[in-house]
């Protein structure tokens, strides 16, 4: 047996433009719908301990959905995943400004990120892995970057339950990039079910506390005895209540952890959901993860399969640069120059305990 792909027809934009589906699936059963807008995972099923799969991201039913309002379920984020403060930024004196379109700062690579833009899709050889190739090439200027930027991502979902993804980008002029992916986990499948039962392990000593916009300081905190160490698995409701400035500032985790051997390719976190066994680990090569505890859903998004997304009823795990790197010299650098190209990978491996 092999892995399998299949294209559908999805719907079309506002424009005419027409949007596809396409569903990659490996030899267990593991299905994974993308759409060429924005790149989106609309639905990723995971077995559970008597092995039934079931949808663990957060998404829409529909196309309309999507265009008329989404939180980056499921997409793939760019120029920049994260925040930029006051949307300004420097590159070899020249200062470039881009959309503040989370009031004062950018956020999400602007008005029209790279999760509202129709990817161009293509389906790798079949073989032991069910292979997704997306391009997207942003013209010199757009949403205020500079340079031409061709971005490729590949979806690679393999035969143990795991999607390699690989950012690849090159540029024709000086420019900044940090790509990432914008699922939201309920590893429940239950999404009526808040995540605070949900166990999250994040291997870093260290986080980046923030400013009231959400803009890194600069710090660089230790994790030991706060609500942010979560070097052991820990619920992440266990400590999210605690009095605790940062917390009050993201109305819970909205931070991005410095991880530990920045360097290599390694593993940063994992989530657990005992119930039904679901085991999530990212892998990844990036020096931070934003940990996103779904506190901006507040029970007015529909849900998939009816009802709302409520409060803190999925959480991400974004692989990335730091926010707001561009202005913060200590940081490991997002500039990219033209002959050089972006690389980043992160994997996501579903098993059960
Ligand atoms: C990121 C940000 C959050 C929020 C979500 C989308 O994770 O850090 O503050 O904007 O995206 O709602």
């Amino acid at each position: 047996m092999k892995t399998n792909i299949t294209k559908s027809a999805y719907g079309l934009t506002a424009a005419g433009d027409s949007v596809e589906k396409y569903t990659l699936s490996n030899t267990n059963g593991m299905k994974i719908d993308v759409i060429t807008y924005g790149g989106i995972i609309t639905s990723w099923t995971a077995p559970d301990k008597d092995g039934n799969y079931k949808n663990i991201v957060l998404g829409y039913d529909s196309l309309s959905q999507y265009l008329s309002g989404s939180p980056y379920f499921g997409a793939i984020i760019g120029r920049y995943g994260n925040r930029i403060a006051n949307g300004k930024f420097q590159l070899d004196g020249q200062e470039y400004t881009l959309a503040t379109n989370n009031d004062p700062n950018h956020l999400h690579g602007g008005e029209v990120g790279f999760d509202k833009v129709i990817w161009e899709a293509s389906v790798g050889s079949p073989g032991d892995a069910a292979v997704l190739i997306l391009t997207y090439t942003s013209p010199d200027g757009e949403e205020g970057y500079p340079g031409k930027l061709t971005s490729t991502v590949t979806y690679r979902l393999t035969n143990d339950d795991a999607l390699e993804i690989d950012y690849m980008a090159t540029t024709d002029q000086k420019t900044i990039v940090n790509l990432t992916q914008h699922s939201y986990f309920n590893l429940s499948g239950d999404f009526s079910q808040s995540i605070l039962d949900q166990k999250v392990r994040i291997l870093a000593d260290e986080y980046l506390p923030v400013d009231e916009t959400l803009i890194p300081t600069g710090e660089k905190r230790k994790v030991e005895g706060t609500p942010f160490d979560f070097k052991v698995p820990k619920a992440i409701g266990q400590d999210i209540e605690v009095e605790n400035e940062q917390l009050k500032r993201g109305n819970g985790y909205d931070h991005c952890w410095v991880l530990n051997d920045h360097g290599s390719f390694r593993k940063v976190a994992s989530a657990y959901h005992e119930e039904t066994g679901r085991f999530l680990e990212v892998i990844t090569n990036e020096p931070g993860i934003q940990f996103y505890t779904g506190n901006f859903l507040d029970g007015t998004l529909p849900a998939y399969g009816g009802g709302t997304y409520g409060f803190r009823s999925g959480f991400c795990l974004e692989t990335q640069h730091f926010p707001d790197s561009p202005n913060q010299k200590e940081f490991p650098s997002v500039t990219l120059e033209p002959g050089q190209p972006y690389r980043s990978k992160t994997t996501y491996r579903f098993s059960v305990k």
